[in-house]
């Protein structure tokens, strides 16, 4: 990953807008080999947190905060977000990746503690702990109306079966339950090795006593459980949310509740929060917990250790273990690609210098080794390279993929094994509707990048420095009156080469010049016999 960095100098302002544990913070409080300086500043209003993040490169939340676009716009100089913590739906991520800024999270560190929460949850909506225990404060023994139903051999139902839903399992397994669960990537393997039955939503639905969300909201998980699948479950079914609210419709739930068809609800998450004044809780029917999933002295540690690690990751090596709006990529797998991270970026810079028209596709062609990368921050560069020129440095590797695809270029990777007498080759073609142009490259052992092929004409150039690339026939004469005219104008050509698909037909030039040459040189050598074309190209 190649995102501009800061100088290595330079104050790093990391300001830290919702509370985050000491303990986890001390990495970066700790940290000599980079200038940060912390500013912790919590519980502002949107306004607030707007008027005091102009100069702010990193700005670390929990759930509190919203990193809306508003603030992200007023953010010019952010660099990165970190959310302690999963969930990153308190993040405009469209808009941190338009504008280039990397979103981190973390995704470990409070797993443990979500499965505890939420077995804890379902306990106590089993038994009626809470509804008890205030009957008892409140000086009554009641032992009559709370008789509660035991979890061994009753089944329970996990929609959304990552981290999170996997551990409930587990822990659900040792109350002797019996458990169902659906997750779009769960296969019939992962499910038998885990002891649990795979299932579609619907079949959760029909047979479960018990149903736990572990989703994150998304378009596609809100109101996951509403009416419709109410009324497939069975009477009497309990339902648990510890995951965010709005996967389970509250309208829904309320009705389902009143009906009895739902026995009970516990829900550590809402639509609002803070949610206090939430007509599901006037039902006794409901336990619930502000949002506490998360909240143990272990998790909260283990979070804000896990994005402050990160974020000194970032200023020192332009790469993070999590990021969210980015493809991940193991560091050793990141090693593989790396060297080629230049000539990828110079391939798109050649191809939008030559390219008249408005690039409507990208083809980019991995042969040899490489197509046995991960190519995707490849692909970036080449984009970055091809956007050089009219996003400048607004372009990184966070905001590439993006960028290219709001202008509507439609960009395609193939891979092939074969590279046709090069130990790699990365081919790279624009396509406009009228024009297509293309530029190969490969890494020489020792010599670095070298572009091996332009528009199809064998060459051997240095992607560097300013270059005349000339389309001529190939005739007597015409790179002699080029070499002549640019010597009249004392532009030194430092190197050559050339290449023609045949005798007398069509030929390119790729001329190294000391300086880069005017528009008005430019006019003069097109204007030569045999001269169809001539473009500078700075690379
Ligand atoms: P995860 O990414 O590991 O797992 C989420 C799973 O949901 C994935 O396996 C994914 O494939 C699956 N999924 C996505 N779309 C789905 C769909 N339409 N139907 C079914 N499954 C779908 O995340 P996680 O760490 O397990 O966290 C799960 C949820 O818990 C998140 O919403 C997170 O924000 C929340 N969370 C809440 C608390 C809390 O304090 N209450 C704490 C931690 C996490
Ligand atoms: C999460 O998504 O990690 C949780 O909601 C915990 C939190 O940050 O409060």
């Amino acid at each position: 990953m190649t995102t501009e960095l800061l100088e290595a100098t330079q104050t790093i302002n990391v300001f830290i807008a919702d509370p985050l544990s000491e303990d986890g913070i001390f990495p970066l409080r700790q940290e000599t080999g980079l200038n940060l300086n912390l500013i912790v500043d919590t519980g502002l209003t949107p306004e607030e947190l707007i008027s005091k993040i102009a100069d702010v490169h990193v700005l670390l939340v929990r759930s509190q905060t919203t990193v809306t676009r508003e603030v992200i716009e007023a953010a010019k100089n952010l660099k990165l977000i970190g959310r302690a913590g999963v969930g990153v739906d308190n993040i405009d991520l469209t808009a941190a990746t338009e504008h280039g800024i990397i979103v981190v999270n973390a995704p470990d560190g409070n797993t443990n503690s979500a499965a505890e929460h939420t077995i804890a949850m379902m306990t106590s909506l089993a038994r009626h702990i809470p509804q008890a225990f205030n009957t008892l404060k409140n000086g009554k023994w009641d032992r009559k109306s709370y008789v509660g139903v035991e979890l061994k051999n009753k089944t329970l139902g996990v929609v959304g079966f990552g981290r999170i839903g996997v551990e409930v399992a587990y822990r659900a397994k040792g109350s002797r339950m019996n458990v169902m669960a659906y997750d779009p990537f769960l296969s019939e393997e992962r499910a038998n090795e885990l002891g649990v039955t795979k299932a579609t939503v619907e079949e959760i639905c029909q047979a479960a006593d018990f149903i736990t969300v572990h989703t994150p909201l998304l378009p596609e998980t809100r109101n996951l459980l509403n009416k419709e699948k109410f009324d497939l479950m069975k009477d009497g079914v309990r339902v648990i949310n510890c995951a965010r609210g709005g996967i389970i419709n509250e309208d829904d739930l309320y009705d389902a509740i009143l009906s009895g068809k739902v026995a009970g609800a516990a829900l550590d998450v809402f639509v609002e929060e803070p949610a206090t004044d939430h007509k599901l809780l006037t039902l006794p029917q409901v336990i619930a917990t502000p949002h506490l999933g998360a909240s143990t002295v272990e998790a909260q540690e283990s979070v804000a250790v896990d994005v402050s690690n990160d974020i000194i990751k970032f200023f020192k090596t332009g790469t993070v273990t999590n990021p969210v709006n980015m493809p991940s990529i193991p560091k050793e797998k990141l090693a593989e690609v790396e060297p080629f991270f230049a000539l990828a970026e110079k391939l798109g810079k050649f191809l939008i210098q030559v390219t008249a028209g408005t690039v409507k596709e990208l083809n980019i062609s991995y042969a040899g080794e490489v197509a046995n990368y991960d190519v995707r921050p490849l692909t970036a560069n080449a984009i970055k390279g091809l956007l050089s020129t009219n996003h400048g440095t607004h372009v990184n590797d966070v905001n590439a993929r993006y960028l290219a695809e709001r202008v509507g270029i439609k960009i395609n990777e193939h891979k092939t094994t074969t590279a046709k007498g090069f130990t790699n080759l990365v081919i790279v073609e624009v396509k406009t509707g009228e024009e297509t142009h293309s530029v190969a490259g490969t890494l020489l052992n020792g010599l670095g990048a070298r572009i091996v092929k332009v528009e199809g004409f064998v060459v051997d150039v240095k992607p560097e420095g300013n270059y005349l690339y000339i389309k001529n026939t190939d005739k007597p004469g015409a790179i002699g009156r080029v070499a002549m005219k640019l010597a009249e104008s004392d532009i030194n050509i430092a190197t050559m080469q050339v290449g023609r698909d045949e005798v007398g037909g069509s030929a390119v030039m790729m001329l190294g010049v000391d300086n880069e040459v005017t528009a008005e040189e430019i006019a003069v050598v097109s204007t030569l016999e045999n001269i169809d074309e001539v473009k500078s190209i700075n690379l």
